[in-house]
């Protein structure tokens, strides 16, 4: 991994700035009892990296649309991403302590509270995207695609925990079944999203919804490099877990070797379906390989 390629794009710095005041503002402006608006807050404002938001304005303005009109898309999905992460980190599913360098939600609020904060998070994003901000039609591709996700990630983390994954898959099968599930899907919607946002043409949707899927299995491989190399106190997150835990991994399934060549033809993959987009999807190229050299 190149420690150059490790500094954040401006482009990921500059979304997470438009969109950290935006998160914000958009749990301030719901009616909540303070102690669920504050685990709320917990959950979301607490030192993401952002990197599905900042996909989303990226992929809006890849298609030649503006960051702007993907904001409340952004917003959206990092509510989705939050409240997953909230009920992964529970004690019935993965059991950390530790989330973005400080205590999870379930040790700072207790249990209960992590549990409906999530379910808060979840019913919010939708609030998000249908505030009228897109038009009729605009706004029911958004919310499909966000529900969709929203499925695909809690079937992923059902395979992931609790198995169930069709009898016939191989070993290799089903471990991109549960990769793709479980974290590939919501990136690819935080991509497709930023397409519908930035008025896309068909074509250039498909451009952006094949990216999305190669980068975003691309970046759970590397969730797992990262949990086998890297210091928790550099991730913010417990480290070295998955292997004990049981998890099914790339590292441990095929090999870290080809977890690292996974990584770099999926990154291919991914740059080559952005071809069709010419220079306007440059700064999303190079997001992509900032992605698939990161290191927390
Ligand atoms: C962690 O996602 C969970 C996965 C799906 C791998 P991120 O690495 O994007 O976590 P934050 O949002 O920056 O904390
Ligand atoms: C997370 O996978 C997938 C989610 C849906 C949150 P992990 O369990 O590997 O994510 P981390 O490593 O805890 O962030
Ligand atoms: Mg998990
Ligand atoms: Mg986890
Ligand atoms: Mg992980």
């Amino acid at each position: 991994m190149k420690p150059s390629a490790e500094i954040p794009p401006t482009a990921l710095n500059e979304a997470a700035a438009l969109i950290e005041s935006k998160l914000e503002e958009r749990l301030n402006s719901f009616d909540l009892p303070p102690h669920l608006y504050e685990a709320a807050k917990y959950a979301v404002v607490n030192g993401g990296k952002r990197v599905r938001p900042a996909l989303t304005l990226l992929c809006a303005e890849a298609v030649g649309g503006s960051r702007e009109s993907a904001i409340s898309a952004a917003v959206a999905v990092e509510f989705i991403h939050c409240f997953s992460l909230v009920h992964d980190d529970l004690p019935a599913i993965d059991d950390d302590d530790l989330r973005r360098g400080k205590p999870t939600l379930h040790i700072h609020a207790g249990e209960a509270m992590a549990v409906l904060a999530g379910d808060l998070l979840l019913p919010l994003a939708f609030e998000v995207l249908s505030d009228g901000q897109y038009g009729y039609s605009q706004q029911v591709r958004l919310m499909n695609s966000l529900a969709y996700a929203t499925r695909k990630m809690v079937v992923g983390q059902v395979y992931d925990t609790l198995g169930g994954l069709p009898k016939h898959f191989s070993e290799e099968e089903g471990l991109q079944e549960i990769h793709r599930n479980k974290t590939g899907a919501l990136i690819t919607c935080a991509c497709v999203m930023g397409s519908i946002c930035g008025g896309a043409s068909a074509k250039s949707q498909l451009a952006i919804a094949t990216f999305g899927e190669a980068t975003g299995l691309m970046f759970q491989i590397v969730d797992d490099l990262i949990d086998l190399y890297g210091a928790s106190e550099h991730v913010g997150k417990a480290t070295g877990k998955d292997a004990p835990a049981g998890k099914t991994t790339y590292p441990g399934t095929i090999g870290v070797e080809e977890s690292i060549e996974a990584v770099k033809q999926l990154k291919i993959q991914a740059e080559l379906a952005l071809a069709p987009l010419g220079k306007q999807a440059e700064t999303l190229r190079l997001f992509n390989l900032w992605m698939a050299h990161r290191t927390r």
